[in-house]
């Protein structure tokens, strides 16, 4: 008898992980930003965050260059600096370190200084740039204010996904109707879709003609009185997922979502919702929560499984089909950001997709 052999087919051996740190990186809602600092992980990194002077935000990496004890364990005190638990020196929001306390004399013209990385707040949320003591290049992503009659509600989530998969999860179609049966799509037949991918230099975009109104709890709520659906789903560098829904002429919904590499098998989502229905705010989102959190659970368990199986094989294995819109987009565009390279807008490309949904 031949011995009994497992064999998988040929394994990637790597995993589909681009580190794009010359970038901007929401890192914590501005009101989870008080007076205590707080640590935070980005690509890896733990970073510790604190109002400085004048409460701008501040983020140092997250260790006492005197004896490394995290930063984090001490307190923010008078004129916006931070001091450190141990020894109690103390930094400024730059890093520079303007107090080692009990030292008298000479030695204090030498410069210390903790690394920090530059920070925003904007639209209600911190951002920092993703590499320590460099000058940002350019702006974070400008959100603004929602639009006058929308309702915007903001919401983080902690999902246990390479940031790849973790946006292409939060991008792909085809999985609602079957991950997310009932609740999203997938309760009455199936439809031709016309889906139009268009990209260019930063971002991939994906319309969609011919969609139903979403026949789950969810379709109902968002278009009590049906209309013809509009959507664009929408990845932007360095890592925000966008889905926009028109139903009607009354209902309007976009989700945006800023996707942070926390490490490289983690992945934190800070989604601002911003909405108009012809159904009360109040009504709206009582019901709509708990239905997009049952979603995220569905999301999260097959995140943590995708994760667990590309680690126990050591590698990858991709077979992706036309239906796989928006995913093989997102990734060459992260891989170009990474490699500091940017395509010109002369590579934008526009592309017709039939499919069934
Ligand atoms: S370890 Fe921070 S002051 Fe000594
Ligand atoms: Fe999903």
């Amino acid at each position: 008898m031949p011995d009994a052999k497992l064999v998988p087919p040929p394994t990637k051996g790597h995993v589909s992980i681009a580190r794009v740190s010359h970038a901007w990186y929401v890192v914590c809602e501005a009101r989870e930003l008080g007076k205590k600092p707080l640590r935070v992980e980005l690509l890896g990194t733990p970073l510790v965050l604190f109002r400085a002077e004048g409460g701008k935000p501040a983020a140092l990496l997250d260790r006492c260059p005197h004896r490394n004890a995290p930063l984090s364990l001490g307190r923010v005190v008078a004129g916006g600096r931070l001091e450190c638990a141990y020894h109690g020196w103390q930094f400024e929001g730059g890093g520079r370190c303007a107090l080692v306390p009990g030292l008298v004399g000479g030695s204090e013209a030498r410069e210390r200084r903790a690394p920090a990385c530059a920070t925003r707040e904007q639209g209600g949320l911190i951002w920092v740039w993703a590499e320590l003591d460099e000058e940002p290049t350019r702006e974070p992503f400008a959100l603004g204010d929602a639009p006058a009659g929308y309702t915007r509600v903001v919401r983080h989530v902690e999902a246990p996904g390479t940031l790849h998969a973790t946006l292409e999860n939060a991008l792909d179609v085809p999985h609602t109707a079957f991950l997310h049966r009932g609740l999203f799509r997938g309760a009455g037949k199936r439809n031709e879709i016309r889906a139009t991918v268009r990209r260019s230099a930063d971002r991939v975009e994906v319309e969609y003609a011919g969609e139903p109104r979403p026949s789950g709890a969810v379709g109902y709520l968002l278009s009590p009185s049906g209309g013809t659906v509009e959507h664009w789903d929408r990845f932007i560098l360095p890592s925000i997922a966008q889905v926009e829904y028109r139903l009607g002429r009354e209902s309007h919904f976009t989700v945006t979502a800023f996707g942070t590499p926390v490490s490289d098998f983690v992945t934190r989502l800070f989604a601002v919702v911003d909405f108009r229905s012809p159904i009360p705010a109040w009504l709206v989102r009582p019901f709509l929560e708990p239905v997009a959190l049952s979603i995220f659970k569905q999301d999260t368990r097959v995140l943590r499984a995708q994760s667990e199986t590309v680690r126990a094989f050591g590698g990858e294995q991709y077979m992706s089909t036309e239906l796989d819109l928006i995913g093989p987009h997102i990734w060459r565009l992260l891989k170009q950001a990474e490699a500091g390279e940017r395509a010109s807008d002369e590579t934008s490309v526009e592309r017709e997709v039939r499919f069934l949904a």
